[in-house]
C-alpha cells in the first residue's frame, strides 16, 4: 500500500475525463487518516477510477456534460431554465427508507425504540459484504464538504465517498464543498465524518449502465459512537446526499447532545418591523408541511414595511453563545423542496432561487424543454413526459388520476439564489434565537396558535407533535403519527434522552427563546382549511414576535396563552371572528383523546423519559 506522504496518482488509475488540466485521481488533501481510509475504501468497492472533488465551477460543468451524455441527465432549455438539469429517478427510489434507516449504536438502549438498531458488529460485516465490489466499473467521487460555513466554529466536515454523480452535483449545492474544505481538513483541527455511500450497482465490462442506478435492497446506517455514516442502495435525497438527513440531524444530533448544543429539523427566519427591528425564529414541522413556504414567506396586504428574511428551510443547529443566549446557523447551502404546490403564488421566493442553476429530480418535462408540477401553474401544460417519461396530458389525468410529478418530486437549488436570503445567513456566529415553533398538519383538535406557558412546558409541546403523514417518507399517507419536534426519523438516539437533554438546555441558556404551537391545516366541517395559510401565516407570527418582546398579550387557557381575536393584526383581510374562535377552540374531549394519544409514543419510552415530561403531562391533564 501507498504511504500516506505519496501523492502520485494511487493504485487506482483513473480512466475519465481530466477536469480542467488535473488529473482528478490526484489526492487534494495531505491528510494521513483521510489517504489511508480513502485507499482502503477504494480497496473494498473496487472503482474504475478516483476523482477527488475540487469544486471548481469546470469540475461541475464537466461532470454535468458527462451525465448528459450517459443519460442521467437532462439539461432543460438553457433560454427558460439557464443552467438546470431534469433527472428521472427509478420509481423505486422515490423517498426516504425510514424501515431500511438503522442506528447501530453498542447497546440497542441507546438507539431507543423510535429508531431501527442492529448489532454493530454484525452490521458492520453485513455493510463489507455489501460494499465489496460495489463501485466496479464506476468512478468513486471524493466529495469533502462543509456543514456551515467554511471554517465557522459551529460548522462540521465530512467526506462522502460516493459513485454517484447526480450525489456529487447536488452536493455542489447542498453544501460547501471542495477545495477549501480540504485545506480545512488538512488543518487537522476538527474531526471529519466519514460517509461511504454506493448506489449498489456494480457495471460489469460490457454492461450497458441505466440512467438511474440503485438497489432493491437498501440501508441507511448510521455509527453514532464513531460518527460513520453507511449508505447503500439509494442515490435519492435524504438516503444519499449523506450531508443532510443523515450527517445534520442523526450523526448531529449525537454531537450536540456530548457536547451540549442541539441539531434541530428546523427553519430559521428573521422577521423585520418597519422599525428595522430584527427578531429570529426557527420552526420546527414534519416534513412536506410547508416548512420552507414558511421560510420565504412574503407579509400580505396590511403589513407594508415588515419583511421576512430567510436563513434556512429545513435544518438549524442551534448553540449557546459566550453570552449564553441561544444562535443558529443553517448548516445547508441549498433547499432540497418538495416541487407539487410550490408556485408563484404560493412561495414566489422559492420559484426564484430555483429559476436557475437547479437540478429538478421527477417533475414533468414540458416539449419545450421546461418542467412542470401539479400545482405550478392554473394551466397545466397540452402534454408533458411525466416523473416516468410517459406521455401525460390533462385528459389522461382526468380519466387515469396520473400524476405528471411525482408527490416527492423535487428542486434542488442554492440557498444565495433566493430573493430573501438573510444577509447574515453566512454569519459564522449564527443568529440569535428568540422563539421556536412547533407545528403539524393536523385537521382537528389543535389550535392556530398558542404559546407553552414555559420552557419545560414548550418542551413537551414539542415533544408531542403530531401530524398526518405525507409523501415525503414511505409510509401510511394522512395517517396521524406522533413525530416528536419533527425529529421522529431523525434523531439518533434514544428519545426520552434527547427530550432530557432539550430540558437540561435551559440550563445553559441565560434566556430560553419562547416555545409556541401553530397548525395551519385544522379544517371545518365541510372538509375545507378554516385558515388561508401562506402569507396570512405573517398575522401569527407578528404576535408570536410581539410575544417575544412582552408587546402582546396572550389568554390563559388550559393548555397555554393563546391571542384574543383583537390581539391579531387583521389589516387586510377580513375574516370574521366566529371563524377565529372556531379556529383557536379547545375542545376538552378532543384534547384528552390528544393526551391519550401522547401516551402512544411515551410509553414506549417510558424508562427514559425525563421527570419533567411526566409532570407537564399531569398538569395538562389536571388543566382540562
Ligand atoms: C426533507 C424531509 O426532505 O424532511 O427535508 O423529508
Ligand atoms: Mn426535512
Amino acid at each position: 500500500m501507498k504511504s500516506a506522504q505519496d501523492h502520485s496518482p494511487s493504485t487506482t488509475t483513473y480512466s475519465g475525463l481530466a477536469v480542467h488540466g488535473r488529473n482528478p485521481a490526484i489526492p487534494l488533501s495531505k491528510n494521513a487518516h483521510l489517504l489511508k481510509w480513502v485507499e482502503k475504501m477504494a480497496r473494498l468497492t473496487q472503482p474504475d477510477a478516483i476523482h477527488w472533488v475540487d469544486g471548481s465551477r469546470e469540475e461541475h460543468d464537466s461532470i454535468c456534460g458527462q451525465m448528459v451524455q450517459s443519460g442521467s441527465f437532462i439539461k432543460l432549455n438553457e433560454a427558460i431554465w439557464p443552467g438546470c438539469y431534469y433527472a428521472r429517478s427509478d420509481p423505486s427510489d422515490v423517498a426516504r427508507v425510514e424501515d431500511r434507516t438503522f442506528i447501530c449504536s453498542l447497546s440497542e438502549e441507546a438507539a431507543g425504540p423510535t429508531n431501527h438498531w442492529e448489532n454493530p458488529y454484525l452490521m458492520r460485516r453485513k455493510l463489507k459484504r455489501l460494499f465489496d465490489g460495489s463501485m466496479r466499473g464506476r468512478t468513486m467521487y471524493v466529495l469533502p464538504y462543509s456543514m456551515g460555513p467554511v471554517g465557522s466554529p459551529m460548522s462540521q466536515i465530512g467526506v462522502q465517498l460516493t459513485d454517484s454523480p447526480y450525489v456529487v452535483v447536488s452536493m455542489y449545492i447542498m453544501a460547501r464543498i471542495g477545495l477549501p474544505v480540504f485545506a480545512e481538513i488538512d488543518k487537522d483541527e476538527k474531526r471529519v465524518v466519514p460517509c461511504m455511500h454506493t448506489v449498489g450497482a456494480p457495471l460489469e465490462a460490457t454492461q450497458q449502465d441505466v440512467a438511474w442506478p440503485c438497489n432493491k435492497e437498501k440501508y441507511i446506517v448510521h455509527f453514532p459512537e464513531t460518527r460513520e455514516i453507511w449508505s447503500y442502495g439509494s442515490g435519492y435525497g435524504g438516503n444519499a446526499l449523506l450531508g443532510k438527513k443523515c450527517f445534520a440531524l442523526r450523526i448531529a444530533s449525537n454531537i450536540a447532545r456530548d457536547e451540549g448544543w442541539m441539531a434541530e429539523h428546523m427553519l430559521i427566519l428573521g422577521v423585520e418591523n418597519p422599525q428595522g427591528e430584527k427578531t429570529y425564529v426557527t420552526a420546527a414541522f414534519p416534513s412536506s408541511c410547508g416548512k420552507t413556504n414558511f421560510a420565504m414567506l412574503i407579509p400580505p396586504a396590511g403589513f407594508e414595511g415588515w419583511k421576512v428574511w430567510t436563513v434556512g428551510d429545513d435544518i438549524a443547529w442551534l448553540k449557546p453563545d459566550a453570552e449564553n443566549r441561544l444562535r443558529a446557523i443553517n448548516p445547508e447551502a441549498g433547499f432540497f423542496g418538495v416541487a407539487p404546490g410550490t408556485s408563484s403564488k404560493t412561495n414566489p421566493n422559492a420559484m426564484a432561487a430555483l429559476s436557475r442553476n437547479t437540478i429538478f429530480t421527477n417533475v414533468a418535462l414540458t416539449p419545450e424543454g421546461g418542467v412542470w408540477w401539479e400545482g405550478m401553474t392554473d394551466e397545466p401544460p397540452t402534454e408533458c413526459l411525466d416523473w416516468q417519461g410517459q406521455r401525460w396530458t390533462p385528459q389522461i389525468a382526468k380519466e387515469t388520476g396520473a400524476k405528471a410529478a411525482h408527490p416527492n418530486s423535487r428542486f434542488t437549488a442554492p440557498a444565495s439564489q433566493c430573493p430573501t436570503i438573510d444577509p447574515a445567513w453566512e454569519d459564522p456566529q449564527g443568529v440569535p434565537i428568540s422563539a421556536i415553533i412547533f407545528g403539524g398538519r393536523r385537521a382537528t383538535t389543535m389550535p392556530l396558535v398558542y404559546q407553552a406557558f414555559n420552557w419545560s412546558a414548550g418542551v413537551y409541546l414539542g415533544a408531542t407533535v403530531g401530524s398526518e403523514m405525507t409523501a415525503a417518507a414511505a409510509g401510511t399517507i394522512g395517517k396521524v403519527r406522533r413525530d416528536p419536534m419533527a425529529m421522529l426519523p431523525f434523531c439518533g438516539y434514544h428519545m426520552g434522552d434527547y427530550f432530557r437533554h432539550w430540558i437540561r438546555m435551559q440550563r445553559a441558556l441565560s434566556e430560553t427563546p419562547r416555545i409556541f404551537s401553530v397548525n395551519w391545516f385544522r379544517k371545518g366541517a365541510d372538509g375545507k382549511f378554516i385558515w388561508p395559510g401562506f402569507a396570512e401565516n405573517m398575522r401569527i407570527l407578528k404576535w408570536i414576535i410581539d410575544r417575544t418582546h412582552g408587546r402582546a398579550l396572550g389568554q390563559e387557557t388550559p393548555i397555554g396563552w393563546m391571542p384574543r381575536y383583537e390581539d391579531i393584526e387583521w389589516q387586510g383581510l377580513e375574516f370574521p371572528k366566529e371563524t377565529f374562535t372556531q379556529l383557536q377552540a379547545v375542545d376538552r374531549n378532543s384534547w384528552k383523546s390528544e393526551v391519550l394519544g401522547h401516551e402512544e409514543l411515551f410509553i414506549e419510552l417510558h424508562d427514559r423519559l425525563p421527570p419533567e415530561i411526566v409532570y407537564e403531562r399531569e398538569l395538562l391533564i389536571c388543566r382540562l
